[in-house]
């Protein structure tokens, strides 16, 4: 788990590590995210000079139709944050089929996900989706303000991130 002041904060160090550490010279994203994951993926895409390419949505569903995203993914993409529910139109996306679909043109892809929306509302079964990261806000239901959480996959936990240089990758259990 990774904590952060705000579900956006936490995406931001989730794109970052990905972005500054993952190879690929592409970085894909979707029209329909919430600030909270477009702002980084604009941000670090131009920091490190990888190309951004954002999937349009559905006029009719409201939502991202799964081949808009995968056409954008290949073997070179260093990054694919799409979010499970959309805080603007309710779409839902098909994440299951996303994550199969992308992973067969690059198993070892990297995927967060941002279930702010979706988190109070659905289950996320990791078996049939199993992404790199996953961040809700307790706030969105009746939590308190004031802290953003995130899942991590085993290797998204230990990728280079902050932390002070004598403390160990991983915290003993
Ligand atoms: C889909 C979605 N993602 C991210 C956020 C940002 O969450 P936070 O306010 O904890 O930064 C929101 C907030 O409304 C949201 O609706």
């Amino acid at each position: 788990m990774f904590t952060a002041l705000t579900a956006s904060e936490a995406m931001f160090d989730l794109v970052r590590a990905v972005a500054e550490n993952v190879g690929g010279t592409n970085m894909v994203t979707t029209v329909l995210e919430h600030p909270s994951a477009y702002d980084p993926m604009v941000l670090y895409a131009d920091r490190l000079g990888k190309e951004l390419r954002i999937a349009r949505s559905n006029p009719v569903t409201g939502g991202v139709d799964v081949e808009e995203i995968i056409r954008l993914v290949d073997k070179d993409t260093c990054l694919l944050n799409v979010m499970f529910a959309s805080n603007i139109s309710g779409a839902i996306f098909d994440l299951e089929a996303i994550v199969a679909k992308a992973r067969a043109i690059k198993p070892d892809l990297f995927i967060l996900v941002d279930a702010v929306q979706h988190a109070p509302h659905g289950v996320m079964d990791l078996k049939k989706t199993p992404v790199d990261a996953i961040t809700f806000a307790p706030y969105k239901f009746f939590g308190s303000r004031g802290s953003g959480i995130a899942w991590l996959s085993e290797r998204m936990a230990v990728l280079p991130h902050h932390k002070l240089a004598a403390k160990p990758v991983r915290r003993a259990d």
